[in-house]
């Protein structure tokens, strides 16, 4: 009895062996998951034809491309954008397609996300956006862009992560990260000197190598290197000439070769301008290029035309096959990765990922007499005005608008927390028809007389001409006769806080007027919770800015000794590394408000900074220590900064430079050391002659503070 049973299980696990050794023998490679990628694309790309290869490299419809149909290889699906995952549109155009399951979690924009200085917040944010995408099924997320704010004029400011190369950097990788541990790629965008959206298709850039390397490309590269992005997007604009979703330089030397990037590029939408560039110069997928109506993608510049110069010797099998290779990466990192988690959609955790990325991020910039946390004890009557204390913020702003499942605004967010206490009246104030605007102000005025306080929500809109892409600022100033109606509240009523919704800086020839100032930038679904949690006081600011706000344009180095919008041809960035603070602190122009400030309902104190030794030599480090403390009486975090400036250098460097920053959360009367490591890395220099980083031995000082202004302990080293 047991003999036969023993024989019987033996005889099935022998029929059984076979089987499964066949059908593992006989999957194609490209399908073994137990293989490594690059082996199972080696295997895939063996197996294509010709005409297939080309297929991959573009658009089939406006945000998606081709896989190869006849292998399962999947389609590659793409998303707007950097804080939301956009709405779907119609195969071929722009118009949405009314589906009725795609509003998303609106997240705030990524200015705000840099405000925070805080890179864990920034892995929440990349996980959440890309869950988001996953559950979309988008397997590549377009975003995030991290051109650096050269001029407070580019409409596309708010979609960024700051002036600084390397706040930004750090920031941008764990965003990535976060993304892509969903199996949705991100795409890190716009590869680069797209500093400006006017004449943005057109316009050359003409930047110093030592600028590009040192102030421009640093974010992409820590994204590339320490992120390990999966895509990356060419912008419209050109440098050396050369358009950059098709540029040599840019993509094959810098990105490709010198930097090591396996994923794939991918154009702005209608970026391409030339089959043979294109071919040549390190594109690997073609979007959005405008067909003339009865075309059809075949005409795309890396679609037939690509063929026909393949199939006649003009480009080269070995760049196909380099194009082909990186894009079936990209579909065997994301589409075709069944080991990828399912991800989730306007789920409550979102809503709260949302709401703490945006309460983290908002700035306190001014609190006299203590205006602000309110007291709801002390307070009956509130005065709200402003058109954007009620206006959605999610929409509008270009490829980064959102349909939203819902968006909490100011006025919303303070009614829901304070509606029973407080008796809160409204008033629009101002109105994008300025002539409207005329009739506004009086009711405003009236509300505001009596009030115990004056909420103005204003600032700038995703309207064209304000923070939105396509178009820059046409001025610095508030619009719409915002300081006017300023200065109308105040002239009734002194107790103003001013509540700026935007993502660039502003002019404020009332800052002296004004008690209260802050920071709100667009916040997205939970915007008028993050908001009314920051007035309240149930959350402490603590947000710093992630670029300096000028008292006037000249100031700014881009309107100063540099170009913008330069003319027909070039912009020339005459400012080279000074760019931000760089220049502020060099040319010591005093700032409206400097980078990287932001106040605090408590206040901190920086102890004596400590080193373990004095002199670099070789690869060492020196450890910086330096104590904390919280001295109010609330729970609230600082974000301490070191700075590091150059005493001996042989060239130009500017008087500080951002090489670390922490975010310390103490409660009252706690303390906390936070401490630095600074490498030979964190005091170099590109340098042009020897197209390579540098240092030059001798001395250089350590500065510890709580703004690029506010410097509260320094040391001196040497580097040997
Ligand atoms: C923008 C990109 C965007 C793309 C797709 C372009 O106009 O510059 O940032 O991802 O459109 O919408």
């Amino acid at each position: 009895m047991r003999k036969t049973s023993l024989l019987l299980s033996l005889a099935v696990i022998a029929a059984w062996i076979p089987v499964r050794a066949q059908s593992s023998s006989d999957r194609p490679i490209y399908l073994d998951e137990n293989r490594p990628i690059e082996e199972r694309v080696e295997n895939a790309l063996s197996l294509l034809t010709l005409e297939e290869k080309v297929a991959l490299l573009h658009a089939q419809s406006k945000f998606s491309s081709a896989g190869v149909p006849r292998l399962g290889i999947p389609e590659l699906w793409m998303s707007d954008g950097p804080h939301g995952i956009r709405a779907e549109v119609l195969w071929n155009e722009w118009a949405e397609a009314h589906w009725t399951n795609d509003a998303c979690t609106g997240f705030p924009a990524l200015t705000c996300l840099a405000a925070t200085w805080n890179p864990q917040i920034a892995h929440l944010f990349g996980r959440s956006i890309g869950e988001e995408a996953r559950y979309r099924e988008k397997d590549v997320l377009l975003g995030p862009g991290v051109n650096i704010y050269r001029t407070p004029l580019n409409g596309r400011n708010f979609e960024y992560m700051g002036e600084d190369p390397y706040l930004s950097s750090t920031m941008v990788v764990p965003y990535v990260q976060g993304v892509q541990e969903n199996g949705v790629a991100a795409c890190v965008k716009h590869f680069v000197l797209n500093n400006q959206e006017t004449r943005r298709g057109s316009i050359n850039v003409v930047v110093s190598k030592r600028a590009l390397h040192e102030i421009y490309l640093p974010a992409f590269k820590a994204a590339v290197t320490q992120g390990h992005v999966w895509s990356i997007m060419g912008s419209y604009n050109r440098y050396l000439g050369t358009h950059c979703s098709h540029n040599d330089v840019l993509l094959n030397q810098i990105l490709k070769k010198d930097w090591g990037f396996d994923g794939a590029v991918i154009s702005d939408w209608s970026a391409v301008h030339d089959t043979m560039e294109a071919a040549n110069n390190g594109l690997d997928l073609e979007m959005g290029t405008v067909v003339p109506r009865g075309e059809s993608y075949d005409s795309y510049f890396l679609a037939k035309p690509y063929l026909e110069a393949l199939e006649s010797g003009k480009a080269r099998m070995e760049d196909l096959n380099d194009k082909a290779r990186r894009v079936l990466t990209l579909i065997f990192r994301t589409a075709m990765n069944r080991n990828k988690p399912w991800g989730s959609f306007v789920s409550e955790a979102h809503s709260r990922a949302a709401r703490s990325i945006g309460e983290e991020g908002i700035v306190l910039l001014q609190n006299k007499d203590d205006i602000l946390p309110l007291d709801p004890a002390r307070i009956r009557t509130i005065a709200v005005v402003g058109e954007n204390a009620t206006r959605s913020m999610t929409v509008g702003g270009g490829s980064s608008s959102l349909k939203v499942k819902y968006e909490i605004s100011p006025l919303q967010g303070l009614k829901d927390k304070l509606g029973d206490r407080v008796e809160i009246r409204y008033a629009q104030g101002y109105s994008h028809d300025e002539k409207k605007t005329e009739d506004l102000v009086a009711p405003a005025v009236e509300i505001a007389r009596g009030a115990d306080v004056v909420l103005y929500f204003g600032g700038l809109s995703k309207d064209r001409y304000q923070d939105s892409e396509g178009s820059d600022r046409k001025e610095y100033g508030l619009p719409f006769g915002q300081d006017a109606l300023i200065d109308a509240l105040v002239s009734v009523n002194p107790k103003v806080v001013v509540v700026l919704i935007s993502g660039n800086a502003v002019e404020m020839p009332w800052v002296d007027r004004v008690p209260g100032i802050v920071q709100a930038w667009y916040l997205g679904s939970e915007a008028g919770n993050a908001i009314t949690e920051v007035l309240t006081g149930a959350v402490n600011p603590s947000g710093r800015l992630p670029f300096t706000f000028p008292k006037k344009l000249s100031d700014s180095p881009a309107h100063s000794v540099g170009e913008y919008p330069g003319d027909d041809e070039n912009v020339h960035y005459n400012e080279g590394i000074l760019v931000g603070y760089r220049w502020f602190d060099t040319k010591q122009i005093d700032p409206l408000f400097p980078f990287g400030y932001g106040l605090s309902y408590t206040t901190f104190e920086f102890g004596r900074v400590s080193a373990d030794r004095s002199t670099i030599r070789g690869s060492q480090t020196i450890r910086l220590s330096v104590p904390v403390k919280n001295t109010g009486s609330r729970a609230g975090a600082e974000v301490v900064q070191l700075y590091i400036s150059d005493l001996d250098a042989s060239v130009e460097r500017p008087a500080k430079e951002l090489k670390g920053f922490q975010k310390v959360q103490l409660e009252p009367g706690q303390e906390k050391v936070v401490t630095f490591e600074i490498g030979p890395d964190a005091l170099k220099y590109y340098d042009e002659a020897s197209d390579g980083w540098k240092a030059d031995p001798g001395r250089f000082r350590a500065l510890i503070g709580a703004s690029s202004r506010d410097i509260r302990q320094s040391m001196e080293f040497t580097l040997e």
